[in-house]
């Protein structure tokens, strides 16, 4: 019998002992020393929330409109590749979870199922309504690129986030010493070719998947492709690896629909900062003209909200999802979905907001934390 899981971390504690090591640590690790991964969690305790009282709270409502779309809660799935190796229903399963909870999914461009098969788990599963957003790589070959997005149209999704801080892999250090590569049984689902399907037998004493991305990714993407991009999908885009306010203001000028605040999860340039504290900055620099987004390091309701204080209109979460489809397939990402909406809702109670329109600045504090915590 497990243990009762009642944070995210219990999680993670358990998918490690199920996973084989080579998937925990393609999942958790970060690039390099590591220091942004650390970074990205710790920037949440580096504030505190500022709460009211008397403000009746015996009802909380969650809803936000994300990209057209009203969802149950500001807190959605972010891309993570690969999500068969954590459980044989992998995509299909987060798709129900997210359906059943009532949020939005974005759909790794290198899943182990395929755009449709996802699209089909979305739509046809009992639940209150979710949607599906398709995570966009940009190949060298455009027409396969372009491919990607037509599919992703038909299918249904409604949105198309493009990855850009991605024009090489980081360097992954346990996967260079596991020479990573995807179990023989698995490959990434939307393309044909094996070379493509990321199943070839052999990538050398390398990570696999830094191959991969040097043979296929284009190191040449660059403000034009964004461009490219708005004028050949009817769908919103958005920018998923903004760190800085002045990308930010570019984006918004090249006609983005909104921009993610990411370092993906840590795992490419070591060394940049958290998430949480460029939030502002990118917040500041938009002026309004788009919405932003946060992802990296929430593991917590109370991480949800003081990213909604420092300006996210959503905040996306990428390993939690994993650990909970290691744990239990959908029944575990519906139970790591459920428990982050339940400590939010809580959260904003406790901290007298009714809806999100009552999250503002004036919620949190920084502080300069100089105790263990
Ligand atoms: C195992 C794993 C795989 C990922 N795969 C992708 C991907 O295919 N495309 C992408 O844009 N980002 C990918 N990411 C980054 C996530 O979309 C997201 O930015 C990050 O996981 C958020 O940080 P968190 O894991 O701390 O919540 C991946 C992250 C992880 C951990």
């Amino acid at each position: 019998m497990s243990e009762k899981r009642v944070c995210v971390s219990d999680f993670e504690v358990e998918a490690r002992k199920v996973l084989p090591k080579a998937v925990y640590d393609y999942y958790s690790s970060g690039a390099e020393e590591q220091v942004t991964l650390a970074d990205n969690v710790a920037a949440f305790k580096r504030w505190r929330l500022i709460p009211r009282v008397l403000r009746d709270v015996s009802s909380v409502d969650l809803s936000v409109s994300v990209l057209g779309r009203k969802l149950n809660m500001p807190l959605c799935v972010a891309a993570t590749a690969m999500q068969r190796m954590a459980h044989p229903d992998g995509e299909t399963a987060t798709a129900r979870a997210c359906r059943a909870v009532g949020t939005g999914m974005m759909l790794s461009s290198w899943a182990t199922s395929t755009i449709e098969e996802v699209t089909s788990a979305m739509t046809s599963s009992p639940g209150v309504g979710g949607v599906l957003w398709l995570q966009l790589y940009i190949y060298k070959d455009r027409a396969l690129t372009l491919s990607l997005i037509r599919r992703a149209e038909e299918a249904g999704c409604e949105a198309i986030f493009v990855t850009v801080d991605t024009p090489y892999l980081g360097r992954r250090l346990e996967d260079m010493r596991n020479c990573f590569k995807l179990p023989s049984h698995l490959r990434l689902a939307n393309f044909s070719t094996d070379s493509l399907a990321f199943s070839e037998g052999d990538y050398g004493s390398d990570s696999g998947l830094a191959v991969y991305v040097g043979k296929a990714i284009d190191p040449a993407l660059c403000w034009d492709d964004i461009t490219w991009l708005k004028k050949i999908t009817h769908l919103p885009v958005i920018v998923k690896g903004v760190l800085t306010g002045e990308d930010a203001a570019r984006a918004v000028d090249y006609g983005v629909d909104g921009i993610l605040v990411s370092n993906h999860g840590a795992r490419q340039l070591d060394g940049v900062p958290a998430t949480l504290d460029v939030l502002e900055e990118v917040v500041e620099a938009t002026k309004g003209r788009c919405d932003v987004y946060l992802d990296g390091g929430v593991r917590r309701g109370t991480d949800v909200l003081k990213a909604l204080a420092l300006g996210a209109k959503a905040v996306f979460i990428g390993r939690p999802v994993l650990w909970g489809l290691a744990c239990q397939g959908e029944q575990g990402v519906l139970a790591v979905l459920q428990l982050l909406k339940d400590e939010l809702k809580l959260a904003m109670a406790l901290a007298g907001c009714r809806s999100l329109s009552e999250v503002s600045r004036s919620l949190v504090r920084r502080v300069e934390v100089t105790s263990r915590i």
